[in-house]
Formats: C-alpha cells, sequence, structure tokens
C-alpha cells in the first residue's frame, strides 16, 4: 500500500509546526481517509489508526479547531469498527472450523491457527479488539445515530469528549431501551398489591413515622388499571404529592405502554416539594373541576392520624367518628356532582382498630356505603399491605403483643375501593 504519511506517527510535527497547522492535518485527514478505502487487510488497517491516533494527539496538542480535533477522533473510531467487521468475518469464517460455539469472537481469533502471525502483527490488546468487535456489531443505524449524537454533544460542551468507551456505552444505554420490559413489576397482576421493596416511598418529611405509609407504587397501579390515555384525573387530596411524583416517573412503570393523561392536584393544606403545584380547596365544600374522568383520594386514615397534616376543624383527620361520617358523605355527594355516568373514582382507607381501647371501625364498608348512597356502584376493589409488621421496634413487638392478649387485630391491609358513577 502505497504510504503518503510517515512510518513515524510524530514525523508529521515539523511540517506542521512550520505550516498552516490546521490545514495540513485536514489534509493527512482526507488522505488518511483514502488509505481507509484501499485497507485491505487487518495490518494495512492498524496503521491507518495508528496515522489517525498521532493526528488525533497533533491536532489536541497544537489546539486545532473542535472540528478537526472531533473529524480525527470520529476517523480513529470509524477505522477501530472497520477492525472489528474484519475479525468478526474471520472468527465467522473459521466458526465452523474450530466447532467452539462457546468462545468468545476475540478469544476465537486469536486461539485459532494462525493466531501467532496476527498478534505478532497487530498491536491492539486483547482489550482493544474486544471493544472494535462490539463496534462492528451494532447495526450500522444505531452507530451513525449515536456517533452523531456523541460527536454533537462533545462539540458544544467543553467537558464532553468523543471516545470509544462513550460510544459502547451510549450503544449500551441504546440496547437497554430495547430491552425495556413490556410491562413493569410495580404493576401486580391481581388484586394483591403488596410491595416488598418500595421505589416511591414518604417523601412527606414532616410525618415521623417511616413505615405504615401506602407507597407511591399505589398510584402507579391506580393509574394502570383505571386511567385512559387523554382522561383528566384529579387528586383532591394530594397531601404532599407523592401522586405527581408517580405521575412524573411514568415512564419508568410503564413498561413499553407509555401513554399520557392530564393530572390535577388540591388539598386542604398543601405541603412539601410539590406545593406549588398543589391548589388549596376543602373537599368538603366543593368539588374542585367538573367533569373528571378519574378522581383518586388517598383520604385520612380515620383514627390513626389526628393533627398531622393541620390542626383545622375542616381537617378529615382531626374529626371524630360521627364529623368525619358527616364530612364524608358531603365528599362522596361532590365527586358524584362532578362526575359523569361511568367515570371512575377510587377511595384509598385502612379499617381502624383501636387495640387499646378494643375497638373495630369497619371504615371501608362505611366508605362503600357511602359512595353507593351518593350514585356510584362498587367497580373493583384491590388490597395493600401498610407493611406495619416490616417496622421491628420494640413499640412494634408491644402492640402486637397487646393485640393478642386484647384478641384485637391491629390493621394493616389498605383497601383501594373504586367506584363508578351511574
Ligand atoms: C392520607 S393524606 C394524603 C397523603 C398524600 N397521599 C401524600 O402524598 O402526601 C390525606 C390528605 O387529606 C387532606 N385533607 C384532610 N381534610 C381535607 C379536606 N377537608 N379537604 C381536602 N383535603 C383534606 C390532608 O391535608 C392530607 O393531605
Amino acid at each position: 500500500m502505497k504510504d503518503p504519511l510517515s512510518e513515524n506517527k510524530f514525523a508529521i510535527i515539523p511540517t506542521i509546526v512550520s505550516g498552516n497547522q490546521e490545514t495540513v492535518v485536514v489534509n493527512f485527514l482526507k488522505t488518511a481517509r483514502e488509505l481507509l478505502r484501499q485497507a485491505k487487510t487487518l495490518e494495512e488497517t492498524q496503521e491507518v489508526w495508528q496515522k489517525l491516533n498521532a493526528l488525533e494527539a497533533i491536532s489536541k496538542k497544537f489546539r486545532l479547531s473542535k472540528e478537526v480535533q472531533l473529524d480525527a477522533t470520529e476517523l480513529r473510531i470509524r477505522i477501530e469498527r472497520r477492525v472489528g467487521e474484519m475479525l468478526n468475518q474471520k472468527n465467522q469464517s473459521r466458526e465452523g472450523d474450530i466447532k467452539n460455539q462457546n468462545q468468545n469472537s476475540v478469544k476465537v481469533y486469536l486461539d485459532s491457527e494462525d493466531s501467532k502471525s496476527v498478534s505478532s502483527n497487530l498491536s491492539f490488546t486483547k482489550n482493544d479488539l474486544s471493544k472494535f468487535q462490539k463496534l462492528a456489531s451494532t447495526p450500522q443505524k444505531v452507530f451513525e445515530a449515536v456517533i452523531t449524537d456523541l460527536r454533537t454533544e462533545a462539540a458544544i460542551k467543553r467537558q464532553t469528549a468523543l471516545s470509544t468507551t462513550g460510544i459502547l456505552r451510549a450503544i449500551q444505554n441504546e440496547n437497554k431501551k430495547d430491552r425495556e420490559l413490556l410491562f413493569s413489576p410495580i404493576i401486580k397482576p391481581s388484586d394483591n398489591w403488596n410491595f416488598s421493596t418500595v421505589q416511591y416511598g414518604r417523601i412527606d418529611e414532616n410525618l415521623r413515622e417511616e413505615r405504615g405509609y401506602i407507597p407511591g407504587e399505589i398510584y402507579a397501579n391506580c393509574f394502570w388499571y383505571y386511567v385512559k390515555p387523554g382522561d383528566l384525573v384529579i387528586a383532591p387530596m394530594a397531601g404532599s404529592g407523592q401522586v405527581w411524583r408517580v405521575y412524573e416517573a411514568r415512564k419508568e412503570w410503564m413498561g413499553q405502554h407509555i401513554y399520557d393523561f392530564k393530572l390535577k392536584m388540591f388539598d386542604l393544606t398543601p405541603r412539601g416539594k410539590y406545593k406549588d403545584l398543589i391548589t388549596q380547596h376543602d373537599l368538603t365544600k366543593s368539588f374542585p373541576i367538573t367533569n373528571p374522568d378519574y378522581i383518586i383520594i388517598d383520604i385520612p386514615y380515620y383514627g390513626m392520624v389526628a393533627q398531622q397534616y393541620s390542626n383545622k376543624s375542616e381537617d378529615l383527620a382531626n374529626m371524630a367518628l360521627e364529623n368525619w361520617q358527616i364530612a364524608m358523605t358531603t365528599i362522596a355527594k361532590n365527586c358524584a356532582s362532578a362526575q359523569q355516568t361511568g367515570s371512575l373514582c377510587t377511595v384509598i382507607s385502612p379499617n381502624y382498630r383501636d387495640v387499646a381501647k378494643k375497638q373495630i371501625f369497619m371504615i371501608t364498608d362505611i366508605v362503600r356505603s357511602l359512595w353507593e348512597l351518593a350514585g356510584y356502584i362498587l367497580y373493583d376493589k384491590a388490597y395493600s399491605s401498610r407493611r406495619i409488621q416490616q417496622n421491628q421496634t420494640p413499640q412494634m413487638a408491644r402492640m402486637n403483643n397487646q393485640a393478642k392478649a386484647n384478641q384485637i387485630m391491629l390493621t394493616d391491609i389498605t383497601e383501594v375501593l373504586t367506584f363508578r358513577r351511574v
């Protein structure tokens, strides 16, 4: 092969120092492209790669324009892909002979008959060759898209460089996208919505208890099963906005079936980091919006959360049973008057058992009868653990013993009751 570049990879430096550096490197790059086109063997291709390494080093050393530096790097990476293709081709033709499908491709090549001549003539390391083969195994379309993206990023951002490792990382990310699960494991296939590890844990830092809260995963499952694309969803007791966090992260739990809907949040006492997205509203006065396709209400659990959200008298958390029932009756009616026939409304609540006083309150039955009276029918029901038993503190041990001694069970299950407007 005719070699217009010197054997010594830094031999062009004197020319560059004396001439117009940028023009000289640009011309050398043209020559290198031509050499690459002509290169037939791995050794010839390696020579062009070595010259490109030199050009790259020079363009950096003399701080040539970012464009020229990137041209040199891009061409070097393209040569690496070509080397990988040559290796892959050789391996393919040898595979039948050596009949060892389990070897990885680099190993197949180096272990093969003429590996000595190859390894003595090639100065690439095994690691280099493995990277080149990965570049070569990437479909042309993906490779071109990734190299264009990374080159553009490197041209814009000072701290980003175009590199073989960067390209391989981006290719891996692309492949991961393809391998995105069809359905997320967060979405439960049955009415048992228990989440042993919680991805969307409590975000309201003012609340002291670490456990016993409803995981955001419950919102994800409600959305999945009850919300259609384009729906208007209202969370009128959004509190600290867990519902928003789950909504925002929907790409994480929607698997390959990603769709959009609108979510609006209200609460008597908006708080937390999403406070500005939550409109202050008392649900006992009215429903804040007309015609919602879906309403999801995580109500203050009767008997468990007094003074936790506010000290307001209109806060359901602070009400005794009678007032709580009156307020819930009004809320059910407000929901019903805002919704059209066929729309869904979910109310999330556990029952309540006062172990010390030996009292049992079937709160979810009360909710059901109030929503039915207001003009809904029960459409669906799911169950989720409040995970209280995961809290292995001495206090929990005492409560467990008290429950057994008083023959009153602790309440762990939250019911997710979904009603349909008739
Ligand atoms: C179980 S919490 C909801 C927590 C919410 N899931 C979150 O991410 O923080 C119940 C919420 O109902 C709100 N609330 C209580 N009474 C209300 C009322 N009359 N109108 C509207 N919201 C009320 C409380 O402020 C509290 O935020």
